[in-house]
């Protein structure tokens, strides 16, 4: 080995920065091989000549380890397999990434990205010949087979500052609010800030809920005294009809509002509470990472950057029961990680008399 490539792909988070400085000290002091960061995901690749960015020890990295986004920069759009062509068709531009990477002499490569991508990039490393290695970050926290994915705690902590803020303003003016958070598919990021935020109601696409429910704990808090409630709901958490609501599926529909709307006003009817609704969108994905991602990439990045120097390859550095261990990519991808019904945290809420926004049974 003697150049290794790095890249972020997918949803930008907070850490990832940290991660690529980490494989930089590593691959460099340790190891005396080049880094090449590859620009914008795989679309650096597609560009003639590739475009990267040598990275080089410097003596003072530190901005890097609390720096948000990605430097290299990134995308989710334009899977190589599937590449949007000017025509308006898609077109398969799989192998011109993977001359890009040949062209420029890299031995390795490591890739940062979720399922969605890490699926994409392990495709390529399969019909291309590269010798990938895998680091799992996702704010969502649902790739498999790890317990932590960078940006995921920097997202509940942003989440959790928004449910103890709400609090006050809440009480102050005898309202329900509710805050939407991200989570494309899972509600970890709902369920764990609901929780630590100590919200009155969590709704996760995970659970399906009755609106009765709802309202009748609404009722019941303000029969016990508390007139006030701050309910947190993900994202992807349906409408009724069991049709999802994002604000991206909103926009591309010319409406305004995603299920946060929708649950606020289906309240303010049933109950006549006065109802906010605050959606916290990109803020979660920004800012300074906390210190658990600053760590955790740091971590990953050293661990990348060993199994290739082992010759490890189609592996995805994991966080298990206390430290860094590998598995097969293919397993992160396949065992897609929704929040755990019978886990600690439905169990959790439930004992603290959470409303989930399950009917009575
Ligand atoms: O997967 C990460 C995520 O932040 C989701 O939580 C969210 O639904 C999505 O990405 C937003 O993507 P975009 O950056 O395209 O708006």
């Amino acid at each position: 080995i003697k150049r290794i490539g790095i890249l972020t792909s997918g949803g930008d988070c907070a850490g990832l920065n940290a991660a690529v400085r980490a494989v930089v000290h590593r691959a460099v002091d340790t190891y005396g091989w080049e880094v090449y960061g590859i620009s914008r995901a795989t679309h650096g690749l597609l560009q003639r000549p590739p475009e990267f960015h040598p990275l080089t020890r410097v003596p003072d990295d530190y901005d890097l380890l609390v720096k948000g986004g990605t430097f290299l920069g990134t995308t989710n759009k334009g899977n190589p397999f599937a590449f949007p062509m000017p025509d308006g068709t898609v077109g398969d531009r799989s192998e011109e990434i993977i001359e890009g990477y040949h062209q420029l002499g890299l031995d390795a490569l490591i890739g940062i990205g979720g399922d969605g991508s890490l699926a994409i990039l392990r495709r390529l490393a399969q019909q291309g010949g590269i010798n990938l290695v895998a680091i799992p970050k996702t704010i969502d926290n649902d790739l498999g087979s790890t317990e932590r994915a960078i940006g995921f705690d920097t997202a509940v902590n942003i989440a959790t500052e928004a449910v103890d803020r709400l609090h006050f303003t809440a009480a102050s003016h005898s309202r329900v609010m509710i805050l939407e958070v991200m989570g494309r598919d899972a509600g970890h990021i709902a369920i764990s800030a609901g929780i630590a935020g100590g919200a009155d109601i969590i709704l996760i696409p995970e659970i399906q809920y009755s609106m009765d429910r709802i309202c009748d704990h609404i009722t019941t808090l303000n029969d016990r005294g508390k007139d006030y409630a701050i309910m947190i709901v993900a994202e992807a958490v349906c409408n009724e009809n069991g049709e999802k609501m994002t604000h991206q599926l909103a926009l591309s529909q010319c409406r305004l509002g995603g299920v946060g709307q929708y649950l606020a006003d289906n309240i303010s009817t049933r109950t006549g509470a006065e109802t906010r609704v605050t959606v916290l969108g990109h803020v979660q994905r920004g800012g300074i990472p906390s210190p658990l991602d600053r760590l955790t990439a740091t971590a990953f990045g050293v661990a990348a950057t060993d199994l290739i120097a082992e010759g490890r390859f189609d592996r995805m550095v994991s966080w298990q029961n206390r430290q860094v261990v590998d598995v097969p990519i293919e397993s992160a991808i396949a065992h897609y990680q929704a929040v755990d019904l019978n886990g600690t945290l439905v169990k959790t809420a439930r004992a603290m008399g959470i409303c989930l926004g399950e009917p009575v049974r």
